[in-house]
C-alpha cells in the first residue's frame, strides 16, 4: 500500500514515515521545505533501511502535484504540511489561510480527481481555544482564539462539507495535544527554525548551551505550582496513532475527530525538574508574566481514540525528556 505525506520532512511526518516504512508501507513524501529539512528524510532511510520517493513541490503548485498523482498509485494521504506558529500567524493572518486553507483545498480538489478519498487530517487540540472544562473530549466546544487555530477549525469544517457532498471520502480529524521528544535512535528529531517557541525544544537548547535561560511564562495559574499544565505525548506515539487511524479509514468512510493525547496534564516546572532528574542538566529559568493567549489547563480526555482506533500513548514523561535530549544532544544545531 502506498501512502502520501505532505509535509512529511517535517518533525511528525519524519516519525510517522518511520513507523509506516518499518510496517512495509510505500512512502511518499511531498514537502516543500520551507521549515523543514531533506536530510530528515535521509535519515528516516537510514533508520528504517527502506527508501522515499521525495517531491519538493508546494501544495499550491496544482500541475506539479497533479504529476505526483499521475505517477503514483496512492491509496491514502496524511496531510501534515502547513504553516504553525501561533505567533506568526497573529502578524501574517492571511499568509497561513492562503497556504493552509487554499492548499488543503488543492490536496483534496486532486484527490478527488485521482479518485483518491482516505485522508488523515493534522488538526490540532488549539481547536478547542479556551478550555473551560479538562479533561477535553472531542465534543468538548470549538474556539479558536488564533488565525493558526482558526486555519485547522476551519479545515475541519471544510473536510466535513467534503465529506456531506461524497459519502465515499473517509477523513480522521487528528488532534494533537503537546508533542514533544524524539526517535530513540537520536537521529531525527524536533528542529525548529530561529528561536523556538514551544517549551521543550526551548529546554533542551538551554541544555545544550545554545540559549542561557527558560522563561517559564507565568507562576500565577490555578495550577498545583502555578504554571501552565499541559498533555505532553511522545512523538512517536503520535505516530503510531496516525496508523491506527490510517487502519481504520481504509476499511470505513466517514469523518470523525479524535484527540491524540495521554490524558495526563503536566506543568512546565514538572517538566523542568522531570528533565533536570533524567538528564542530569541544569535548566536555568526565571519567572516571566504570562504569554498572552495561554490557558492554564489544557489535557485530552483520549478515551474515543483508544476504543476506536485502538490507540493508546505508551510512553512516560521521562522518555521523552531522555528520547528529546538524546537528539538534542546529538545534532545541537538540528539537520543543518
Ligand atoms: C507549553 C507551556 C507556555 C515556552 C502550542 C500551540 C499548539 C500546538 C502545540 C500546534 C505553556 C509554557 C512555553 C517557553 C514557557 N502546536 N512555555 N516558556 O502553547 O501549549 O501549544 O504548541 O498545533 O497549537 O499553541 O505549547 O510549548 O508553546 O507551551 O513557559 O519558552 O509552556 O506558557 O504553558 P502550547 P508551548
Amino acid at each position: 500500500m502506498s501512502i502520501l505525506i505532505t509535509g512529511g520532512a517535517g518533525y511528525i511526518g519524519s516519525h510517522t514515515c518511520v513507523e509506516l516504512l518499518n510496517l512495509g508501507y510505500e512512502v511518499i513524501v511531498l514537502d516543500n521545505l520551507s521549515n523543514s529539512k531533506e536530510e530528515s528524510i535521509r535519515r528516516v532511510e537510514n533508520i528504517t533501511g527502506k527508501k522515499i520517493k521525495f517531491y519538493k513541490i508546494d501544495l499550491l503548485d496544482r500541475e506539479n502535484l497533479e504529476k505526483v498523482f499521475m505517477e503514483n498509485k496512492i491509496d491514502a494521504v496524511i496531510h501534515f504540511a502547513g504553516f504553525k506558529s501561533v505567533g506568526e500567524s497573529v502578524k501574517v493572518p492571511l499568509r497561513y489561510y492562503h497556504n493552509n486553507i487554499t492548499g488543503t483545498i488543492i490536496l483534496c480538489d486532486v484527490m478527488q480527481k485521482y479518485c483518491v478519498k482516505k485522508l488523515i487530517f493534522s488538526s490540532s487540540a488549539t481547536v478547542y481555544g479556551n478550555v473551560e472544562k479538562v479533561p477535553i473530549s472531542e465534543d468538548s466546544p470549538l474556539s479558536a482564539t488564533n488565525p493558526y487555530g482558526r486555519t485547522k477549525l476551519f479545515i475541519e469544517e471544510i473536510l466535513r462539507d467534503l465529506y456531506n457532498s461524497d459519502k465515499e471520502w473517509s477523513i480522521a480529524l487528528l488532534r494533537y495535544f503537546n508533542p514533544i521528544g524524539a526517535h530513540e535512535s537520536g537521529l531525527i528529531g524536533e528542529d525548529p527554525s530561529g528561536v523556538p517557541n514551544n517549551l521543550m525544544p526551548y529546554i533542551t537548547q538551554v541544555a545544550v548551551g545554545k540559549l542561557h535561560e527558560l522563561k517559564v511564562f507565568g507562576n500565577d495559574y490555578d495550577t498545583h505550582d502555578g504554571t501552565g499544565v499541559r498533555d505532553f505525548i511522545h512523538v512517536v506515539d503520535l505516530a503510531k496513532g496516525h496508523v491506527k487511524a490510517l487502519n481504520k479509514v481504509m476499511v470505513s468512510t466517514g469523518i470523525d475527530a479524535y484527540n491524540l493525547g495521554t490524558g495526563k496534564g503536566y506543568s512546565v516546572l514538572d517538566l523542568v525538574h522531570t528533565f533536570e532528574k533524567v538528564t542530569g542538566k541544569k535548566v536555568p529559568y526565571t519567572i516571566v508574566k504570562r504569554r498572552p493567549g495561554d490557558v492554564a489547563k489544557c489535557f485530552a480526555d483520549p478515551t474515543k481514540a483508544n476504543k476506536e482506533l485502538k490507540w493508546y500513548a505508551e510512553r512516560d514523561l521521562e522518555d521523552m525528556c531522555l528520547d528529546a535530549w538524546r537528539w538534542q544532544s546529538n545534532n545541537p544545531n538540528g539537520y543543518e
